[in-house]
């Protein structure tokens, strides 16, 4: 198992964020609670599901191309660099960059969970709280299936890019609550989950694909609640307050289209990192791509109450203010059914597979 550093020795363990002024709110009333922070609180508990029996680990991968995606969506695809490597190039290409991917969402995955336990303890409601708390184990097996995927199909992790780090440093730095819940589960995981989305509906290999529909059926909630939670509490600030937060998200949005982009793998694999970059601005694919990206973010900053004047040019700069229109609860239903689609798809095929098995064996 291979951990690189930035510069390709054993990285440090461990990062600390201090953090000064978090405050730990209790709640004395135990009655009430708003009935759909409640319901779905109910929701996160039965849906739970085990990564160890729901997943089939037993599938091979690719080394060379690890999630199965066609040449086409390789960020490098169409460039000259591309071009000139050969068929043992390319492949190495697809396992750095899937590799990179996936321990993005594995890091940033190990973020939503540090950020979902301090909104336990931070945040004022009961049901808030409650609801979190399910979150909370919902994140650990997030880290967990990203984890075994990397470490028993790649055996490569990439350390964190710096600039999700950074995000991540913000919003555990910062003592407010509404903050940690708006870069990590509005900004963060709103970019992982449509990132997500494209190897769902793209992807051809099987436990990749599997694995980030099951994730995201869950991270539907996540969303469901932020939303709920955030949409009480932005009317009440006053505008300055709702302006830091525009703020707040222009820059990082703007911090992850631009210096997202896997400068690491270009270095790891001692390409010319400028052209690398150059050829992902310069592309047509690239760019629609990255647009997609902010597919989830901007309709639920909408929906939150964040939508001022700041924002909304922001998003025309960036050519994602279309976005706006979409519906983010249809988004999340949609997830809910694609994982519930595919777990059917799976107990069909292990239902055929005992009936073949024990005919075998009936047989013999
Ligand atoms: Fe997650
Ligand atoms: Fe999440």
């Amino acid at each position: 198992m291979k951990t690189l550093s930035s510069t390709g020795s054993l990285d440090e363990s461990r990062w600390s964020i201090p953090s000064a002024e978090v405050t730990s709110v209790f709640q004395w009333k135990y009655d009430g609670g708003r009935s759909r922070l409640l319901s779905l609180y109910e929701k996160g508990k039965t849906k739970q599901w085990d990564a160890n029996t729901r997943l089939d680990w037993s599938l091979q991968v690719n080394p060379e191309n690890p999630l199965g995606f066609p040449d086409f969506y390789v960020v490098l695809h169409g460039s000259d660099i591309w071009e000139r490597m050969d068929a043992k190039e390319r492949g190495e290409a697809r396992f750095h960059l899937d590799a990179w991917r996936f321990s993005q969402f594995l890091h940033g995955e190990q973020g939503a969970l540090v950020c979902a336990s301090r909104v336990v303890q931070t945040v004022p409601d009961l049901d808030a709280k409650f609801y979190a708390a399910t979150q909370v184990f919902d994140e650990a097996r997030h880290v967990e299936v990203f984890s075994r995927y990397l470490r028993e199909k790649l055996g490569l992790i990439y350390p964190i890019n710096p600039s999700l780090k950074t995000l991540l440093e913000q919003a555990l730095g910062d003592s407010r609550w509404d903050l940690t819940y708006l870069a990590m589960q509005v900004l963060i995981e709103g970019l992982a989950l449509a990132a997500f989305g494209l190897i769902r509906d793209f992807a051809t290999e099987p436990l990749g694909r599997s694995l980030t529909a099951y994730v995201m059926q869950d991270e539907a909630r996540h969303v469901a609640f932020g939303r709920l939670a955030l949409k009480d509490l932005y009317p009440q600030l006053t505008e300055q307050e709702r302006d830091e937060r525009e703020q707040f998200a222009v820059e990082a949005c703007y911090l992850m289209r631009d210096r997202f982009l896997g400068q690491e793998v270009f270095e790891e694999l001692g390409l010319d990192v400028a052209a690398c970059i150059e050829h992902m601005r310069t592309s047509e694919l690239m760019r629609e791509y990255q647009k997609m990206l902010f597919s989830r973010i901007v309709p639920t900053l909408k929906d939150i109450g964040l939508w001022g004047p700041r924002l909304r040019g922001a998003f025309a700069d960036m050519g994602v203010l279309e976005f706006a229109e979409l519906d983010t609860e249809a988004q999340g239903r949609a997830d809910e059914d694609v994982a519930h689609e595919l777990e059917q798809l799976r107990e069909t095929r292990d239902t055929y597979v005992k009936g073949v098995t024990s005919e075998l064996e009936a047989t013999h």
